[in-house]
């Protein structure tokens, strides 16, 4: 259910009217509903119920301190990129212990850092960074835990930037360089060979993709039990897709029924091979879990009509939100307060000095300037990929709960854009 409706003629969050918000706390603001959020996670977490299995928060998709606290408290674990994620999971409250390190490009210092917290596992994507871990633990003491990223080339079918599985991609090791991989991890002395993970893509909205890669890793897992290689963890890569409502569009497949099918998979393989003893099974769901619980508030500052289209400007920007810009994705909008009156076909564009800054384009408005928009689903990868190009501060983050409005991110002011900056003389 969306916890995003009309009532009485205006788009509320919950049941704060979004205007209330704007009047608040200005614009552009990013609202997120505190329901829609737990009840993502809880389609993850339900359907993991009486499973050795943690539910890992990609939390690139929106890491705001007030979300991440939301999620900790709900017992989620994190998949963090970086020693910044790392260190902000734990400002959160986040249990080090069910804490994944992913990424192409872990340094020494995050290395140190995470070894130093105790996270549960890094997830390596190449030799050399086996060896670079294999290192800093020795340096340190530690036996770091691993979990070799495994690219299982299968075809997740979605945009070209945000699919990850291929052996195109950056990421990963290729296939039929894994086993090899996995007997050089092990003969490292300061290295734990825990599991193995993939991450093929993000949107997908069909899980078939998702079990095949997930086939791949089992046979693995079988071929490298044979060799006294035995894995205790299983890492399948991010979350569903989410509908953004664009027309036809294909719906994603329930949460639920993918982790059933997950399970079931994993379930029949256990008991024809190993007894029916359980392997831990981690998720690292970013985008589903907070996409659907987040909008984009913003006001019309000018209407402009032109001979080929008709433009909309309004006072956020791609700065705030790169998605449309960046991968021509299509995000919904909907005035706040429809009025009656004639549609224009309008692009909402935003203020940068770039063609390229546009939010969405073709869309039918019956709009007057001053009016408030929300686009919709804009909860993950929205304001955690937000910058400061034009020098313009960032949004900012209300989480609405009832009839509550908590403030989790203030607006930043101009001079705190350029405090770090010194002039030379
Ligand atoms: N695990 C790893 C290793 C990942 O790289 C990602 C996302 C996830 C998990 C979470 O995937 P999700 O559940 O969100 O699909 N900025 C793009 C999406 C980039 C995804 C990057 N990796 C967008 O706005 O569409």
């Amino acid at each position: 259910m969306s916890h995003f409706s009309y009532q009485n003629g205006v788009l509320n969050a919950e049941s704060v009217p979004l205007s209330q918000i704007a009047a608040q706390f200005g614009t552009p603001t990013y609202v997120y509903s505190k329901a829609a959020l737990l009840e993502n996670f809880h389609a993850y977490a339900d359907a993991c119920r009486g499973r050795d299995a943690l539910v890992c928060y990609a939390m690139k998709a929106n890491s705001n301190l007030a979300v991440l606290d939301l999620l900790v408290r709900e017992g989620a674990g994190f998949d963090i990129v970086s020693g910044g994620e790392l260190l902000r999971a734990l400002a959160a409250g986040a249990d080090p212990g069910k804490v994944i390190f992913s990424g192409v490009g872990k340094t020494v210092e995050e290395m140190k850092l995470a070894l130093d917290k105790g996270i549960l596992c890094f997830n390596v994507e190449s030799i050399p960074e086996l060896h670079r871990l294999n290192d800093v633990a020795g340096q340190m003491g530690k036996r770091a835990k691993v979990s070799l990223r495994v690219n299982p080339d299968v075809d997740a079918k979605t945009h070209p930037y945000i699919s990850t599985g291929l052996k195109a991609n950056k990421f990963g090791v290729a296939f039929s360089d894994a086993l090899d991989t996995y007997r050089a991890a092990a003969r490292l002395p300061h290295l734990e060979v825990a599991g193995i993970d993939c991450h093929i893509g993000s949107q997908l909205l069909d899980d078939a993709p998702l079990l095949e890669a997930l086939d791949k890793l089992i046979d693995l897992i079988d071929t490298l039990a044979a060799e006294g290689i035995h894995l205790h963890h299983l890492d399948i890569g991010g979350g569903i897709g989410v509908n953004y409502g664009a027309a036809g569009d294909e719906p994603p497949v329930p949460v639920g029924e993918y982790i059933g099918r997950v399970f079931q998979r994993i379930d029949a393989w256990r008991a024809a091979k190993y007894d029916g003893k359980p392997i831990k099974v981690i998720f690292e769901p970013g985008r589903s879990i907070v996409a659907n619980a987040g909008a984009l508030l913003m006001s019309i500052e000018f209407l402009k009509p032109g001979e080929e289209k008709n433009f909309c400007v309004v006072d956020a920007a791609m700065n705030d939100m790169m998605r449309p810009t960046l991968y021509e994705a299509w995000m919904a909008v909907q005035p706040v307060t429809p009025r009656e009156g004639k549609a224009l076909c309008y692009d909402l564009v935003g203020p940068i000095c770039e063609s390229g800054d546009w939010l969405a384009r073709g869309r039918e408005l019956a709009v007057q300037p001053g009016d408030l928009l929300a686009m919709m689903t804009a909860g993950a990868y929205g304001m955690s990929m937000a910058s400061n190009y034009n020098t313009r501060g960032r949004a900012a983050e209300v989480i609405v709960d009832g009839d509550k409005v908590h403030l989790v991110r203030r607006r930043e002011k101009p001079e705190e854009l350029y405090a770090l900056e010194t002039i030379i003389r």
